[in-house]
């Protein structure tokens, strides 16, 4: 039989709906029992877990795309001081409820900011931890986002995205040349040149979804935005660190679009 305050939390979680992540609340309450992908994203979270450093006191994290906060939580009980952004506002109401359920026993709350990721591009705090899962793919320009997170890295980037592989059957990464003559199209059909599908309706019934990646473009991608170690640790999740003096080291035209598009002026930067 259904307690009192069950039904409250079956309640507040229904005025809060719909949701993406899954939280066990008390008395076997959960958000988001019937997730298409499984028990989501403790399912994904247990995949990276341990590779995320134990202890984050003294980290300042930075969890875009946060949703209800999963990821968030999870790194402020490990002691990180934690900002989730979200362009969702239905998302971050679902982030300060959990936050009321999940009690006062953190060091530190995190804080959840609306904003869209391009935003980041207008703010100047850099954070040690960054992660940028399941966003890069809703995104209509993401290249662009890609290059304005980069410079927020001081430590570590956890990057996730949908792809274009089958766990079982990944392509081999195509060993691209430095340079190739414009009569040379063959190339760009080779199996594992990397490559970006484009969804002009809808895709998984979700018409937020715009450019899936295969293996090959993700990696083609993060070395060009400057990262430098890049390690899968799975099958769609990515570790990058930037060099020791971050990843500003774009070549001058890059750098001109990249703040043309931002509204930040070059002489600002230079
Ligand atoms: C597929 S969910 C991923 C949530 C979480 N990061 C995870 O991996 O479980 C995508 C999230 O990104 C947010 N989002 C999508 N586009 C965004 C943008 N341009 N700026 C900020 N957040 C965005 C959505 O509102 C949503 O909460």
């Amino acid at each position: 039989m259904e307690t009192e305050t069950s039904r409250q939390l079956r309640q507040a979680i229904e005025r809060l709906g719909p949701w993406f992540h899954n939280f066990h609340l008390s008395e076997g309450v959960q958000t988001a029992p019937e997730h298409f992908l499984g028990d989501f994203p403790l399912r994904k979270w247990v995949e990276i877990a341990d590779a995320i450093p134990q202890d984050l006191t003294g980290w300042r994290c930075l969890d875009i795309g946060c949703n209800a906060g999963f990821y968030s939580f999870e790194l402020a009980k490990r002691g990180g001081r934690v900002l989730g952004i979200d362009s969702e506002p239905l998302y971050l109401s679902q982030a300060r409820w959990i936050a009321g359920q999940l009690g006062g026993n953190l060091r530190h709350q995190p804080e959840f900011r609306q904003m869209q990721i391009h935003d980041l591009a207008r703010t100047s705090e850099k954070f040690d931890l960054v992660l940028f899962m399941g966003v890069f793919y809703h995104l209509r320009y993401p290249t662009l986002a890609l290059d304005t997170v980069a410079e927020k890295v001081n430590k570590l980037m956890v990057f996730q995205t949908l792809t274009t592989e089958d766990p079982a059957q990944e392509l081999p990464n195509f060993p691209t040349k430095d340079d190739y003559p414009i009569t040379e199209r063959k190339i760009f059909n080779e199996r594992g040149w990397p490559k970006m599908a484009f969804i002009e309706k809808s895709y998984s019934n979700d018409a937020t979804n715009w450019w899936v990646p295969n293996h090959a473009a993700v990696e083609a991608q993060l070395r060009s935005t400057g990262f430098e170690k890049i390690k899968r640790i799975t099958h769609e999740v990515y570790f990058c660190e930037p060099p020791a003096q971050g990843v500003r080291k774009r070549r001058i035209w890059e750098e001109e679009e990249w703040a043309s598009a931002t509204g930040e002026s070059r002489q600002e930067r230079l």
